[in-house]
């Protein structure tokens, strides 16, 4: 959700911003704009709705005159709906400031109200306007631009980064941030900001994190830090580990293919360096290592499909550990009033580490004085800071908004934190370790196995292409499997999809099943001890003599479902806690094939964020 850039360096700033803003593309928007200060001191804007390509043309037929400092925006429209109006930068009263914003200004009505009767009038509906009029008030009372943010945002509540110049200080771009993010990147002559590194990785991969409420200057030879109340602190740098050829298509036709074929790597770069003699080595969790032993419950939190990955998580961590392990929707998590103690502790699975709805669930779990630990696959993001320890996952930079090589690397470190925490508490055998290991460090090659279906799901999805609604089953771990491969034709395709567990079929959903309706069943190895194959098959069978088309994702060699399966997707031989790993990526590629039968844009589905950083 919106993103945003900041620069100050030499005379190219629009080629720096609209470059950025490219970048953070897949960020999801609806509106996109700049503002430059020109080396003549004059602050120009332009800003359009739609796709940035609007403003590019716009931009072509009509030139901005370019400048060395400039800010830049995509807007997902939050107060007032996706115009030209309402797209940012906002102007203070006398025009010589312009100001961006992400996230959302909860008082901004109260705002507002007092600059109305101050005499100030409005051209748009957003709240951001409020915070560009307020901060041009504030700096009119003196003190520099960054002192003048400093006395504004304390009045703001809610999330936010801002953003903002002012053409009598042409060489300067503030920023500030509460609740959402807000990177610097490091240039020589040259210094950036960015919602994240995707904003200027092309340029340097030196970065710092700001932390929460606190206040960034950048000029081209400076850096300045402070809290909100203008101390300094001294924040510390880090080095993005991918570059800017990671976040590009690569002859790909969409960054979604590219990033499912991906997917061994992500799992193999996941537990690369945390697998040593048979045992799990996490020095990430070095913040939390003398709580584990005393922990007692797991809670995890997560939203959409990384939830799913919490509710894998469940399954293994119980197994292994032996500890009970709850899983709850961020969003839902803090109302619920869950109990929580110092030896709860609280695990939040995000692929951003900027989900407000996670975030605000692990404040809730950090100020109730449970321990926390985040799976985050975005390197100094916000959910990592705040919390006691982080497992990075290293699946790259993700950029299609349907998340897909995040989740196998959400599951990997899931199960990595499972066998580690068995070994700490002492309840898994050095065998059964050994052989969860050796069926981990083979997933990435089993991976590539999978990948080989492609074809043979795409020819099925064109067929499928005029589908009205598909189900989903699964049982045990094939369950969350079923609710992602769901949610993946649902965000992707815009079809109705439902995902169940198989035994809860004759409960009420069967009563959906009539001739011709596609049935994904994902069957369990016959190997499994828990005979969940059979109870498996009898479904298939209860919901085939109800007319449904069967389309079965079993385990190679599974014969017995032949019989009744009109398809038979087939994943190779894993245990069974690690089959889900394999049993999705069909389900992601026929999504994405699904909807590209249908001309849709994968990488961007309609209404959907990358990054929720809103409530
Ligand atoms: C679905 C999808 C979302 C995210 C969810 C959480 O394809 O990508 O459901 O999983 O919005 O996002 P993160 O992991 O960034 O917290």
């Amino acid at each position: 959700m919106c993103g945003i850039v900041g620069y100050v360096g030499r005379p190219k700033s629009l080629e720096v911003l609209l470059g950025g803003l490219r970048r953070l593309e897949y960020r999801g928007y609806d509106s996109a704009g700049v503002a430059i200060i020109t080396e003549e001191g004059d602050l120009v804007t332009r800003k359009r709705a739609g796709k940035l390509a609007v403003l590019v043309d716009d931009l072509a037929a009509e030139a901005l005159t370019d400048g060395s400092t400039g800010i830049g925006h995509t807007r997902w429209a939050t107060h007032g709906g996706p115009t030209d109006g309402n797209a940012h930068p906002h102007l203070s009263r006398d025009g010589k400031l312009a100001l961006i914003h992400n996230g959302i200004i909860e008082n901004f009505a109260e705002l507002k109200a007092e600059l109305l009767a101050d005499g100030y009038t409005f051209e748009s509906e957003t709240d951001t306007e409020v915070a560009a009029k307020l901060l041009g008030r504030e700096y009119e009372a003196g003190g520099g631009l960054a002192a003048a943010l400093g006395r504004v945002v304390v009045r703001l509540e809610g999330a936010f980064t801002l953003l903002a110049l002012h053409r009598d200080e042409p060489l300067v771009v503030v920023g500030a941030r509460r609740n959402s993010p807000l990177v610097i990147g490091l240039g020589e002559g040259e210094n950036f900001l960015g919602s994240d590194v995707a904003a200027f990785v092309e340029h340097t991969q030196r970065a710092v994190a700001i932390g929460q409420d606190q206040i960034v200057t950048i000029t081209p030879d400076t850096v300045t830090v402070t809290d909100f109340f203008g101390t300094e602190v001294q924040p510390t740098e880090f080095q993005v580990s991918w570059d800017a050829s990671a976040a590009e298509k690569g002859g790909w036709s969409s960054f979604m293919a590219k990033e499912i074929s991906e997917q061994p790597e992500a799992v193999a770069n996941t537990l690369r360096t945390r697998i040593h003699d048979d045992h799990v080595v996490l020095p990430d969790l070095a913040g939390l290592e003398e709580s584990l032993v005393g922990i007692d419950r797991i809670v995890i939190i997560a939203c959409g499909t990384a939830s799913y990955a919490g509710m894998l998580g469940k399954y293994a961590l119980e197994k292994w550990a032996r500890i009970p392990v709850e899983v709850q929707l961020s969003h839902e998590f803090r109302y619920s009033e869950p109990v929580l103690s110092p030896t709860t502790l609280v695990v939040s699975i995000s692929q951003s580490g900027e989900t407000m709805d996670t975030l605000m669930a692990v404040k809730y779990a950090i100020e109730a004085g449970a321990k926390t630990l985040s799976i985050c696959n975005t390197q100094g993001a916000t959910i990592a800071r705040e919390s006691d320890a982080v497992i990075y996952t290293h699946a790259g930079p993700e950029v299609a908004v349907a998340s897909t090589k995040a989740f196998v690397a959400q599951i990997a470190a899931l199960y990595l934190f499972g066998l580690h925490l068995a070994e700490v508490r002492g309840t898994l055998s050095p065998e059964a370790t050994k052989e969860a290991l050796d069926e981990l460090s083979s997933i990435p090659e089993k991976l590539e196995q999978v990948l080989l279906t492609k074809e043979r799901i795409q020819e099925l999805a064109k067929w499928m292409s005029d589908s009205r609604a598909v189900l989903f089953l699964g049982r045990h771990v094939g369950y969350p499997v079923a609710l992602e491969g769901a949610l993946k034709l649902k965000e992707l395709a815009y079809i109705h999809a439902e995902g169940f567990a198989a035994g809860e079929l004759k409960h009420g959903p069967i009563a959906l099943i009539e001739p011709g309706q596609p049935v994904f069943v994902v069957v369990p190895s016959p190997r499994d001890p828990n005979s969940l194959h059979a109870k498996v098959v009898s479904n298939i069978q209860e919901i085939r003599a109800r007319g449904a088309r069967i389309l079965a994702i079993a385990e190679q060699g599974d014969a017995s479902v032949l019989p009744f399966a009109d398809e038979v997707i087939p994943i190779p031989l894993a245990g069974a806690l690690f089959e889900p790993l394999l049993a999705v990526v069909p389900l992601q590629i026929f999504a994405m094939e699904l909807a590209t039968a249908k001309g849709l844009d994968v990488d961007q589905p309609r209404n959907l964020a990358k990054s929720v950083t809103v409530e």
